[in-house]
């Protein structure tokens, strides 16, 4: 025990020996136990910076940067390319439901057309790339990457009870938008179209999953050829 308080003693004495006195001048550069925390390179906002050219610390955005949910000028377009539309809405293009039941086809709010069916299903597969193939796979069947690495029970939505007949668009729609499960929801990522873009792609996949071996060569030549041009 007498140790004890003598070790004490000289521990106590050493640390108020090194301890410099607060608020004490002194003309002795401070000793430094992290000095990369003391000095690091950074910008303050307002004050000058030689790192760059023009000397100045605040930076502009860099060019073409789309803000989200920032918009100066109240547009619905920066630069030239529409603001993406999230929803918060309550009917059927917002919701997937009308009356309280998930309904089936494509809200008229998208305004599909002969003409643009064909780039809008190519959106979708865009999306349903980025997305969702990395659980669900590329053609819909469940077996993504992430599965090999431990995410349990994906989906394999080629089945029928993900079809139509059993599974309306409008519910598609709803667990995109909001997820299910252990699966996450999509509503704060994927723009309200997109997201129909991704229901109108599933469903294109899970046809061509049906689709006679004559029609199948059919398209396939056809993308042959387009290929070809
Ligand atoms: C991180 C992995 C992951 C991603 C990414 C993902 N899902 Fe899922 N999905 C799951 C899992 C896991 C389930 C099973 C959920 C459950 O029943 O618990 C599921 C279930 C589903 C279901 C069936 C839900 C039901 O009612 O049983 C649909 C439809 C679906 N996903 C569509 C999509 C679409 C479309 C996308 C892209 C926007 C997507 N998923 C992205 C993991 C994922």
């Amino acid at each position: 025990m007498k140790y004890f308080f003598l070790a004490y003693a000289i521990i106590a004495a050493l640390f108020i020996g090194l301890m410099p006195t607060r608020g004490a001048k002194s003309p002795n550069a401070p000793i430094r136990l992290f000095p990369d925390m003391d000095e690091q390179d950074k910008l303050n906002a307002q004050k000058p910076d030689e790192f760059f050219a023009d000397g100045q610390g605040s930076r502009q955005p860099v060019a073409n940067t789309q803000p989200l949910g920032f918009n100066a000028e109240g547009l619905a377009e920066i630069g030239g390319i529409p603001e993406p539309e999230f929803g918060g809405g309550t009917g059927y293009y917002a919701t997937g439901g009308i009356d309280g039941y998930f309904a089936n086809g494509m809200p008229g709010e998208i305004g599909l057309d002969d003409e643009n069916v064909a780039a809008f299903l190519h959106r979708g597969q865009e999306a349903f790339d980025i997305n969702c193939a990395i659980c669900h796979g590329k053609s819909g069947d469940g077996l993504g990457i992430t599965g090999q690495f431990g995410v349990p029970g994906i989906a394999n939505l080629t089945q029928d009870t993900y079809g139509q007949a059993a599974y309306p668009d409008g519910r598609l729609f709803d667990v995109i938008s909001n997820g299910k499960g252990n699966m996450g929801g999509y509503k704060h990522n994927v723009a309200l179209r997109d997201r129909w873009a991704i229901v109108a792609y599933v469903r294109a996949l899970q046809t061509a999953r049906k689709a006679p071996y004559d029609a199948v060569k059919e398209a396939f030549d056809k993308g042959i050829a387009a290929q070809a041009q």
